[in-house]
């Protein structure tokens, strides 16, 4: 386990925190990885009833580490991409799925939520996935799943021309059930979480499933995203784009 990844066990609950302020939460492999195993664990867990995936306050996520992308687009031979597995847990994942949101979501840490069951916002979130202007394609099954939740011209705006949504924009769009105070997704968050953990588990679990695409056609998307996404990442927009991002502070 990182020490940016923080899983904790609060009765039924397992509450999921990425904890990398200092790199706004952005999301290395190993943290990935961290994610992978709290949510393939709470699967085979009867004592799990829900999750929460928080990013505390102030920020969610920068999303997917930029350096790490820099590195695995000019490895001669980049590793397996560790968010695939993250996203096919998601995809997979049979608990409900509740994400507090206290600030920016980019990239994955929006996509990430077209998986989740209940999300809450602060007023000042922002959510954005800025996959063009770093040169790539959308990922996590986003283009299945946004145009599925939102409409396609919607998802356009946000995936195509890189379009952020404000709080307010994503509770309009219907992405976000909430929008709270900042500072008070997280408690707000556990008070939805103990609901769902009165509920009977069985009943939730057999609509849960009723409610969400089939987990096969939301894989088959993440591998047909995924082979792009890893061919543009290996683009000369894209490592141009990267190296661009850390040189934005010298200049
Ligand atoms: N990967 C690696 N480092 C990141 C990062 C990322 N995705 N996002 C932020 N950081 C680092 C910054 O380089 C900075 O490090 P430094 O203090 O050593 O310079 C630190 O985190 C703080 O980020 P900063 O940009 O100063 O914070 P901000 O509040 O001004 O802006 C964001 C926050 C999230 C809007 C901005 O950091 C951003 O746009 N990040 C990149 C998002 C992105 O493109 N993600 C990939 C999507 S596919």
């Amino acid at each position: 386990m990182t020490r940016h990844i923080v899983v904790a066990d609060e009765g039924a609950t397992r509450v999921i925190t990425l904890r990398r302020p200092d790199r706004k939460n952005a999301i290395t492999d190993a943290m990935y990885r961290d994610m992978t195993a709290a949510i393939e664990s709470a699967r085979e867990d009867p004592a799990i009833a829900c999750l929460i995936l928080t990013g505390g306050s102030g920020v969610f996520t920068a999303g997917n580490d930029l350096e790490e992308f820099l590195a695995q687009a000019t490895a001669t031979a980049p590793p397996e991409p560790a968010a695939i597995a993250f996203l096919t847990a998601l995809a997979h994942n049979t608990k409900p799925l509740i994400a507090a949101v206290d600030g920016a979501a980019v990239g994955i840490g929006t996509t990430m939520l077209f998986h989740c069951d209940y999300v809450l916002a602060s007023s000042t979130a922002t959510f954005s996935t800025p996959f063009i202007h770093l040169g790539l394609v959308p990922e996590g099954a986003s283009s299945l799943l946004m145009p599925h939740a939102m409409g396609s011209h919607r998802a356009f705006a946000m995936l195509v021309l890189g379009q952020t949504f404000t709080a307010e924009a994503a509770h309009a769009a219907g992405f976000v059930n909430v929008v709270v105070s900042p500072g008070h997704t997280e408690a707000e968050a556990r008070k939805v979480a103990r609901d769902i953990c009165k509920l009977p588990a069985e009943a939730v679990a057999i609509s849960r499933k009723l409610l969400r695409p089939p987990p096969e056609a939301v894989t088959s998307r993440i591998a047909q995203e995924g082979r792009l996404f890893a061919e543009r990442m290996r683009s000369k927009e894209a490592i141009t784009a990267f190296k661009a991002f850390f040189a934005r502070k010298r200049h």
